[in-house]
Formats: C-alpha cells, sequence, structure tokens
C-alpha cells in the first residue's frame, strides 16, 4: 500500500538528486567554469515548483496539520523545527532565484552568490529531510492508520493538480532526470 510517508521519501530521493546536481554546477562555477544556458532556469523551476510550491505544500498543509490533530507539538516541537528550516529554505531559493537570473545577464560574480546560496540549500535540504525521515516520518507511521494514510495520498494528488497543474508533477521530475543525465551529476 503507499503511504503518505511513502510518496514524501520518494519524492525527496528525487530531490537529492536535484541537489546533487545543483551542488556539481557550483563546483563548477566555482572553479570557473561557466554553466550551460538556461541550466540555472531549470534548476529554479524545479526547486520552486516541484520542491517549495509542491513538495512543502503537501507538508505544511496536511501532512504537519494532521501529525498535529494527533497531538505531535508543533511549537517548540519537530513540526515547529521542520516549518522553520522551510522558511529558511524559501528565503536561499530566492537568493538563488535572483542570483540565477542575473547570472544570464552579468556572469561572474552572480554566478558566485548563486554557487554559495546553492551549497547552503543542499546542506540545509540534506539535514532536513534526514530529520524528517528519521523522526517525524516513523512518528506518523506509528500514529496513522492505513484509512489515514489513504486519504492524506488523495489530498496530496489534488495538491499536485492544484498548486502545479494537471501532469506538471511528472514533467517536472522527468525534467530533471534529463537534466542531472545530460551535466554529468549522478
Ligand atoms: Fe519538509
Amino acid at each position: 500500500m503507499v503511504t503518505a510517508t511513502r510518496v514524501l521519501r520518494r519524492e525527496h530521493q528525487s530531490i537529492r538528486g536535484a541537489l546533487g546536481l545543483a551542488e556539481h554546477i557550483s563546483v563548477r562555477i566555482e572553479r570557473g567554469e561557466q554553466s550551460p544556458p538556461g541550466v540555472l532556469a531549470k534548476v529554479m523551476d524545479f526547486f520552486l515548483l516541484f520542491v517549495d510550491r509542491c513538495h512543502h505544500s503537501k507538508e505544511e498543509d496536511v501532512f504537519f496539520p494532521l501529525l498535529e490533530s494527533r497531538g505531535v507539538p508543533t511549537s517548540g516541537g519537530p513540526i515547529g523545527v521542520m516549518l522553520m528550516e522551510h522558511d529558511r529554505a524559501r528565503g536561499l531559493i530566492q537568493e538563488m532565484s535572483e542570483a540565477a537570473e542575473a547570472y544570464e545577464a552579468d556572469g561572474e560574480a552572480a554566478g558566485k552568490r548563486w554557487a554559495r546560496s546553492a551549497w547552503d540549500y543542499s546542506g540545509l535540504m540534506q539535514e532536513h529531510f534526514g530529520k524528517e525521515e528519521d523522526v517525524l516520518f516513523r512518528i506518523a507511521d506509528n500514529l496513522l492508520s492505513p484509512e489515514e494514510h489513504g486519504a492524506v495520498v488523495a489530498r496530496f494528488e489534488r495538491i499536485e493538480t492544484e498548486k502545479l497543474g494537471p501532469g506538471r508533477h511528472e514533467e517536472l521530475e522527468a525534467m530533471m532526470k534529463e537534466l542531472i543525465a545530460k551535466n554529468g551529476a549522478h
């Protein structure tokens, strides 16, 4: 059976691939190499849409509130920490988006700014996913019934359509796979 935590873990795996690519591009930019045209914009689309608009909405609008209603504390507890990290991630995405736009126009300094923010973002998200998987998802799997998991998964699917439009979730995932294959990251 497809559980809510299995859906979220699967998305974490896709996002880890994108973070690996972002780190790979950061290292190349820091070395003075150019990122091929359009690549940063595509990476930003993935982080903005797939990660922030969709994945984080699934957690913030559905998954965390359900856990809260079942007694998992928000402020001062694991959910509060996760929410703070989502906010910090949004700030870094904003910095990266601005730098990515400037990079297409005026190159090097903006590239270095992008590389530093992307590096911080990747570190933050990798740690964040570790905490969610090791702490929160385990709590959820102990608390939620199969019916509750099923209801959450159905709401996740609605969020994909509402936040991104039909089919866009899969398109973004496929786009990222192709980008990783073409740009030499694993
Ligand atoms: Fe999260």
